[in-house]
């Protein structure tokens, strides 16, 4: 189960995580995941007996610099897509980073404005989901088919998120991968992200 700091409240004392995680342990939960958080908000999930999962690299890449056009043409993604992109998901992620429905919905709505995307020649074999939040983007997700894969699909995707968020009046933009996933961190760094100094972390805990 995914157990991670609310929106709400500015940071929660590491207290507070372990009483939630005791209940929720009461409850027959046997596993908590976080979402991907900053050190500082790390830090009571750390002392309330979690442990690092995942590393991840955070990314960061300015708008006011000149973007690339999508090499490979994109099409909108409907509500009614969202299956099919998990079906590709599903082949694009292993177990623990694969979306589920409620996942991708998240994503979808984490920030006030989305853009859903498809891309492929005959059907859509790659998707991708970008967030914007004023002046800020995100690239909340990116998948593409392994069969279909270095043929220019994920580039093109991530063009076309450059394109509409510095048309949208974005000036800088973000997206967070595996520390190992050297694949999606050689696109984007070709693209222009630059490395933050410090990254991201999944922090687990075992309740039973
Ligand atoms: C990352 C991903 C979306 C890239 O999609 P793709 O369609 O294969 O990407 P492209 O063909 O456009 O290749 C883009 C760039 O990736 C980089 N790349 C490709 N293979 C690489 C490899 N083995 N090592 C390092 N960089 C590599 C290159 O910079 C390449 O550009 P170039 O071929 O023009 O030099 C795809 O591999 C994928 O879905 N991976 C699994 C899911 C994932 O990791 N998503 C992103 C996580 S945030």
């Amino acid at each position: 189960m995914l157990l991670g700091p609310s929106r709400r409240v500015r940071r929660v004392d590491a207290a507070t995580v372990d009483r939630a995680a005791r209940r929720l342990a009461a409850e027959g939960v046997a596993h908590l995941v976080t979402p991907a958080l900053h050190l500082a908000d790390a830090r009571p999930f750390l002392a309330a007996g979690f442990a690092p999962r995942e590393e991840l690299h955070l990314l960061r890449r300015s708008l006011r610099i000149e973007t690339p056009e999508p090499d490979h043409p994109t099409r909108p993604g409907r509500r009614w897509h969202r299956e099919l992109a998990l079906g590709i998901d599903a082949t694009a992620f292993d177990g623990f980073w694969r979306f589920d429905r409620t996942n991708l919905d998240e994503a979808c709505r984490a920030t006030p404005h989305h853009r859903f995307r498809l891309i492929g020649s005959d059907g859509p074999v790659g998707y991708a989901v970008t967030g914007r939040a004023g002046n800020r983007g995100y690239l909340q997700r990116l998948a593409v088919d392994p069969v279909a894969q270095g043929n220019g699909f994920g580039r093109a995707l991530v063009a076309d998120a450059l394109t509409w968020l510095r048309r949208r009046g974005a000036d800088e933009v973000m997206v967070n991968t595996q520390e190992r996933n050297t694949r999606a961190l050689g696109l984007y760094r070709s693209m222009g992200f630059v490395d933050e100094p410090h990254g991201l972390l999944v922090l687990e805990r075992r309740l039973a």
